[in-house]
């Protein structure tokens, strides 16, 4: 199914499922949910909708018709709050309703998840722990208490909440998933692929395969990467693994997407597309001043910096657009400069794709940890602001096609390590690991980063 089919069913189901509940048929709409949520398992709409639903079959307690309607209203304040991000206003709305009643499971539920989401997961365990004693058939709740214990490294006790999650729900993927990738970072690889074996997207396919690596059953490797291959040609997670596992076994890579992504990184310059670069940087930075930005946002590479959320150029597309320009000249040229490479990079170039761009800006300490970008095909990197004396690499960008801490058993990795300079444009495949050397001196290092996406 592609994503655009995926979109579509998820978009019909979802409003089959409202216009269900809103003639009261829960029990069909909540069939209906399910689906949806088997499909994609942490699709925040369908979240959503499961807890309504919930809440009109009776798990809501609430004292007093007029009481209710304030409590309610406040309630859904605290939800809108929190679907907008704005995480500390969601947490104060709970606060407050719990003052006047301490016995609404969803207040809780919804203190949890805003608490889980701003990174506070102590606070976040209390509240699931909370909702649990008012109601212990919350597979969700067992859920993301696993998810929080995972966080603050109480693995025994999140496996445990899991497996809770898991006998409400026998087939609740998302704790299955979470299952999975806890015995992962427990280093319990053979348990993380029984749990992973049944699901086919991208990131369990891959992740399998990373466990059977660090196994050392380098056969069952081999034949589960050779079967991914031909279904998923283009898993990006996989990839960007098998470039380095294939060296440390010496077998043949399966995988066609970009088996030397070293050899794909191209170095561009700015003043190709623009009549003056000092301009061009001074606007920009002077725009991305004014852009709302994260200090070490959750769930990103970013250390010691600040990271824009959401995409750059769906945020700002006028202030975005020569950058774009910039982008999608840059990309023509990586490209033709690769048209006669036999790659899926080049021979897959998507027909349908969009863009994404975000903001970094790192000060003395910051880095960007090494990771690669899962649902991207090409990245790339625009320097608005550099070192200018730089101390032993810092602030340069480091490829490697080794990541995710995969032992290195055989060779040393093959990498690359730039330092860039101010004005310049770097584009390389979006499966190959990359990281910042941390900055040592208190310099300012600026960029806009993007992902051209397929759709
Ligand atoms: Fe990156």
């Amino acid at each position: 199914m592609t994503k655009s089919d995926l979109n579509t069913k998820m978009r019909t189901g979802l409003k089959k499922a409202t216009s269900l509940m809103s003639r009261g048929k829960l029990a069909e709409a909540g069939l209906i949910l399910d689906s949806l949520e088997r499909i994609c398992p942490s699709h925040p709409a369908v979240k959503y909708q499961q807890e309504k639903l919930l809440s009109g079959m009776g798990k809501r307690k609430v004292a007093g018709a007029k009481q209710a309607r304030d409590f309610s209203g406040m309630l859904s304040l605290a939800h809108s709050m929190r679907q907008q991000e704005k995480f500390c206003e969601a947490i104060e709305a709970c606060e407050e309703l719990l003052k006047i009643d301490e016995n609404v499971a969803e207040v809780f539920w919804e203190k949890g998840c805003a608490e889980q989401a701003n990174g506070d997961y102590e606070s976040a365990i209390l509240s699931f722990s909370s909702l649990l004693k008012l109601d212990d058939s919350s597979a969700s709740a067992f859920n993301n208490l696993g998810a929080c214990l995972q966080q603050v490294k109480r693995l025994d006790e999140s496996e445990l909440m899991y497996r809770n999650a898991l006998k409400l729900r026998p087939d609740y993927f998302e704790a299955k998933k979470n299952l999975g990738n806890l015995y992962i970072e427990a280093g319990s690889y053979h348990q993380a692929a029984v749990e992973l074996r049944p699901f086919g997207d991208a990131r369990s396919r891959a992740q399998l395969l990373e466990c059977q690596y660090r196994l050392g059953r380098f056969s069952d490797y081999q034949t589960a990467a050779e079967e991914l291959a031909s279904i998923q040609p283009d898993n990006i997670r996989a990839a960007a693994i098998t470039s380095f596992i294939s060296q440390q076994i010496s077998k043949e890579n399966p995988f066609r997407f970009c088996p030397d992504p070293l050899d794909f990184i191209r170095v561009g310059e700015i003043e190709t597309y623009v009549k003056d670069v000092e301009i061009f940087v001074g606007r920009s930075l002077s725009f991305l001043e004014e852009v709302d930005s994260k200090w070490e946002p959750m769930n990103k590479t970013t250390k010691s910096g600040y990271q824009s959320e959401g995409n750059l150029f769906d945020l700002y597309p006028a202030q975005m657009q020569e950058v774009r320009h910039i982008c999608e000249s840059e990309l023509i040229r990586y490209r033709e400069e690769y048209i006669s490479r036999n790659c899926g990079l080049i021979s897959h170039w998507p027909e349908k794709f969009d863009f994404n761009a975000w903001f970094v800006r790192l000060g003395k300490g910051g880095c960007q940890e090494s990771h690669i970008h899962p649902s991207g095909w090409v990245s790339g990197v625009i320097y608005l602001q550099t070192v200018l004396n730089p101390e032993a690499n810092e602030g340069a960008i480091q490829f490697s096609t080794h990541g995710f801490d995969l032992p290195i058993i055989n060779q040393l990795p093959q990498s690359l390590t730039l330092q860039p300079e101010r004005g310049q444009i770097i584009l390389f495949p979006s499966s190959l690991f990359h990281k910042t050397v941390p900055l040592r001196q208190d310099v300012e290092r600026s960029v806009i980063a993007f992902d051209l996406r397929p759709l």
